[in-house]
């Protein structure tokens, strides 16, 4: 009777087990005062894991970022050999000119559209509601995609912030983009946004990077409290030799067999609950790149990456521009 009720309680839980293998749906933490960070990420993580974002979209824990990579072939191939090797996210730009060629390498994939997301920026040129409505709805056209999975504000350093938000907020409700967010945005470009009581983004994406942590740890909190998922761009250092090879990175590196300083970092983005956007150009990175979910660092790696101090100096840093409403009252 035992053996039964045991067998039988197996053959229910089996398939959950299996399918939590295979896929598993990462939950920012709802409760984050005390802890902030999330650090429940395991690693179980696969990279068919999702974020659950506050809008109720799930996002792919790992894209391709095509930063710098050139329009035409470079783009088309990076996209089509990272599409090809699991990545299921693409992150462009209008300021990377490439979202014809990304958008081109999605259809001619033969992916279901459903089952790829594409993020896209709107340039500062296009501050304001009118303007960004406008270029929002080119920028669909020129992907060549029905819709945008994510919108997001490249920066608020043209300000207009309420008003622009508002224009992102019906680029949606007319079905253009699923989702919307914010780009290098600090604290107080997000309050002036709740104290608007317009909805919060679902995402804001910065440079985030062990150098880079203990400086923006206020920022990484409130979004962590509010529920707004951290995209972390310059993950692997903007592929500077000089950082990768820092002894702390080095030292890392060298407890795990097999794994190089791009994964390590990579790794550390992923445990500290960021999303991970790497930008290669090459298939074997492109490949290596993925390689990050066969192996976990230790709390005191984790420690060792978040001391490290240094500039990249590599991008620019809008998270100190004003804060300009434009018009709050449509
Ligand atoms: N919102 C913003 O303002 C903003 C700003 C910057 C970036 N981003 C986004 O974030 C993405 C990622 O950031 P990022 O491209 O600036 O920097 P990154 O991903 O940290 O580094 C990319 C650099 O690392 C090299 N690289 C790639 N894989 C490597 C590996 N396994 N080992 C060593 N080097 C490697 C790449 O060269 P190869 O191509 O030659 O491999 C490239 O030079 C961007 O592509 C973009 O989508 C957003």
């Amino acid at each position: 009777m035992v053996t039964f009720a045991l067998l039988a309680l197996l053959a229910c839980i089996a398939p959950v087990l299996a399918a939590k293998k295979k896929s598993i749906e990462v939950v920012v933490p709802k409760k984050s005062v005390e802890v902030v960070v999330p650090r429940a990420l395991s690693v179980e993580l696969a990279n068919t894991s999702t974020f659950a974002l506050n809008d109720g979209q799930k996002m792919p824990v790992i894209g391709l970022g095509v930063y710098v990579t050139k329009p035409g072939n470079e783009t088309y191939n990076a996209v089509k050999w990272a599409l090809n090797l699991g990545y299921r996210l693409v992150d462009t730009a209008e300021l990377y000119r490439n979202e014809k060629s990304v958008g081109k390498a999605i259809r001619d994939s033969g992916i279901p559209r459903e089952k790829i997301w594409v993020t896209t920026k709107l340039w500062d040129a296009h501050h304001g509601y009118e303007a960004a409505l406008a270029r929002g709805a080119e920028q669909v056209k020129e992907l060549g995609l029905e819709y945008i999975d994510l919108f997001l504000i490249h920066s608020p350093r043209t300000g207009k912030l309420v008003e622009t938000w508002d224009a992102l907020i019906e680029l949606k409700r007319r079905g253009l983009t699923k989702s919307i967010g914010v780009s290098n945005y600090n604290v107080q470009h997000i309050k002036a946004l709740v104290d608007h009581k317009r909805e919060l983004p679902a995402v804001n994406q910065f440079e985030m990077h062990p150098m880079v942590y203990a400086e923006r740890k206020p920022l990484v909190e409130y979004c962590v409290k509010n529920k707004i998922l951290v995209q972390a761009y310059g993950s692997m250092f903007f592929g500077k030799t000089e950082f990768l090879e820092d002894p702390a990175v080095v030292e890392v590196t060298a407890a795990h067999p097999g794994k190089t300083p791009a994964q390590v970092l990579l790794r550390w983005g992923l445990q500290m609950g960021f999303q991970v956007i790497p930008k290669s150009t090459k298939r074997h990175r492109l490949e290596e790149n993925m390689g990050i979910f066969d192996f976990e660092l230790s709390e005191a790696e984790m420690q060792r990456l978040s001391s490290m101090t240094g500039s990249l100096n590599a991008y620019w840093n809008p998270l100190g521009s004003p804060v300009d409403l434009g018009k709050t009252e449509l």
